[in-house]
């Protein structure tokens, strides 16, 4: 088995593994350091990415009111040295970003471009059109081609953390263009990889957000935290779940039901005047109000309520929204200059993560992770649209330079070990291959995996809804050993990555659930139907889950307050 030796492993080529690999490689030009990703970089899901990034940039703006602005869109459960550190950190990534080519749209007077989103007090979002995840990603990719220490490894799937001697050495990946395994041997490896949106039927996620690093993580014993919390994006086109960006209310669209009224100014929601611009899980729980009681529209692909733009004016969607235009025109057939969007909420982004500090590290030695694949703990219950590209940027930075730090300090790996390790978990992969003799297709059981996870899962839960998901989940996990493959080739033989992404979302979907069950309280993301309140007495503590093949673990973290004491969370 071929060993390719780094100092640094960074798994992900998105905005936190780029922005990672390039904070590590300006530190130190010698370092050896690896990028590898199951895509080419510039298709991680970083590029679907569209309404823009949060920092502070306007004279009415302070790092208070946007740490504020965190602290109380995440229902009090974020960590407030967390908190501090990202929004004195913000501008200054955004910034050099734009140094680096960024195009950020500008106002009249040259000065950066602002608009506003969900929960922010004040024009905190800076953007490129509605493309921003685009221009981002294309900006930190070019940059780190100026890199010589950055090697890149596309379309490798990782497949297991190797751990020796109680610490991450290296990383079993499957190289999917000749369908051979091949060791990263390094002992520093950071975690970039994303969400797991795939763990639900309707999302908008690319089919590659599959929650690989968090289910290695998980499996090497490292707990996900806050899994309970998933984030539901207010405006997603029924049937294919797209985006449409929430940039569309903050240049001012409205959202009207069935009788085109602007429910969330005529009803209360808890929005008070922020209105459209509430925070995400308050404007999807209201929609699925407004659809339960009769309001909605029926469409063929169920219910809906209407994002309307048609007063903004076609210069100002086709300068400020062009993508919002062109995705309405050619998924929903609707021309947002004269005619409502459909929209519905849908599952678009985890809160919860692997567990790390402020550093990115995990409490397993050698092991770092970033992006929504972790959680640091900056969004708690409910995170504000537009930051958590900058938390790739702030902590995809911090963490790369922490993660190298560690490589220098821990020494070197023990090769022999590494390839018995890897050796051992061959034949996982290989029999896969052409595995025709199973009574189950990948398709089916996911199907199944996603519909459960929607039922007890979704924007409302309850007891009996999440027991039932919890227990079709460990009803359904056997039948990953029974799943049929038909195709044996190994050169980009996506069944085989398929199948093993299917494993990751189980191990995901289980953390998801069981924490879930265990939160006996409504908060930000978790709302619960037979416990409607916040328990701050009881929960105002981040959940854990740790992986046992017979049943998760579940423990419990404090919490990290600061300046802001937890308050009752209206707007
Ligand atoms: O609506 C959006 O553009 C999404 C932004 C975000 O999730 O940060």
């Amino acid at each position: 088995m071929e060993i390719f030796r780094h100092d640094l492993v960074v798994v992900g080529g998105g905005g936190a593994g780029l922005r990672a690999a390039i904070a590590a490689a300006e530190s130190d030009p010698a370092a050896r350091i690896a990028l590898v990703s199951k895509v080419y970089p510039m298709r991680s899901h970083t590029v679907s990415a569209e309404g823009g990034a949060a920092a502070v940039a306007r004279p009415d703006d302070s790092f208070e009111q946007h740490a504020y602005d965190t602290v109380k869109g995440s229902d009090f459960l974020a960590d407030q040295d967390v908190v501090e550190y990202f929004v004195h950190e913000a501008p200054g990534e955004l910034t050099r970003l734009e140094h680096w080519g960024c195009p950020w749209s500008r106002n009249e007077d040259g000065t950066v471009a602002t608009r506003a989103f969900g929960g922010m007090a004040t024009k905190r979002t800076w953007f490129a059109a509605d493309k921003v995840g685009f221009h981002m990603l294309h900006t930190l990719f070019q940059h780190s081609l100026r890199f010589e220490g950055i090697v890149r490894y596309d379309e490798y799937f990782a497949v297991k953390l190797l751990v020796e001697e109680g610490r991450v050495q290296g990383v079993l990946a499957l190289d999917v263009r000749t369908g051979e395994l091949v060791v990263f041997a390094a002992p520093s490896t950071l975690l970039c990889t994303g969400g797991a949106g795939k763990a639900f039927p309707f999302t908008t996620n690319g089919n590659i957000k599959t929650g690989d690093g968090m289910a290695l993580a998980y499996r090497a014993g490292v707990p996900l935290k806050d899994m309970e919390f998933v984030q539901y994006h207010p405006t997603g086109l029924p049937g294919t779940g797209i985006l449409i960006t929430e940039a569309a209310r903050g240049e001012g669209g409205y959202l009207r039901n069935a009788d085109g009224e602007r429910f969330l100014v005529t009803r209360d929601y808890g929005v008070g005047t922020k209105a459209e611009l509430g925070p995400r899980d308050m404007i999807s729980r209201a929609i699925i109000l407004e659809i339960e009681a009769g309001r909605g529209v029926q469409g063929e692909d169920g219910e809906y309520v209407l994002l309307d733009l048609t007063h903004l004016g076609e210069e100002k969607i086709n300068t400020r929204l062009p993508f919002v235009r062109e995705l309405a025109l050619t998924y929903a057939g609707v021309d947002p200059v004269r005619e409502p969007i459909p929209i519905r909420p849908v599952v678009h982004y985890m809160m919860g993560g692997i567990d790390v500090n402020i550093d990115g590290a995990t409490d397993l030695p050698g092991l770092y992770a970033a992006g929504e694949a972790a959680c640091v703990s900056l969004n708690g219950a409910n995170r504000l649209g537009s930051n958590s590209l900058t938390e790739c940027m702030v902590f995809g930075a911090r963490s790369g330079l922490a993660a190298l730090r560690f490589a220098r300090e821990a020494g070197g790996v023990d090769e022999a070990r590494l390839r018995a390790r890897a050796e051992e978990s061959r034949e996982g992969v290989e029999s896969r291959r052409g595995r025709k003799a199973g009574t189950v297709r990948i398709s089916e059981l996911r199907r199944r995996l996603n519909a459960t996870m929607e039922k007890g899962c979704g924007v409302y839960r309850d007891e009996e809804r999440m027991q039932e998901t919890v227990a079709t989940i460990a009803e359904l996990r056997p039948l990953l050993s029974e799943i049929a493959l038909e195709d044996d080739s190994r050169v980009f033989n996506t069944e085989v990555v398929a199948a093993l992404e299917l494993e990751n979302l189980f191990d995901v979907a289980e953390a998801v659930a069981g924490a879930a069950l265990a939160r006996k309280e409504s908060r930000g993301a978790h709302a619960r139907r037979d416990y409607p309140n916040r328990d701050d007495q009881n929960y105002l503590h981040h959940s854990l889950v740790y992986h046992d093949p017979s049943r998760p673990r579940l423990a419990t973290k404090p919490v990290a307050l600061g300046r802001f004491q937890p308050e009752e969370r209206k707007y």
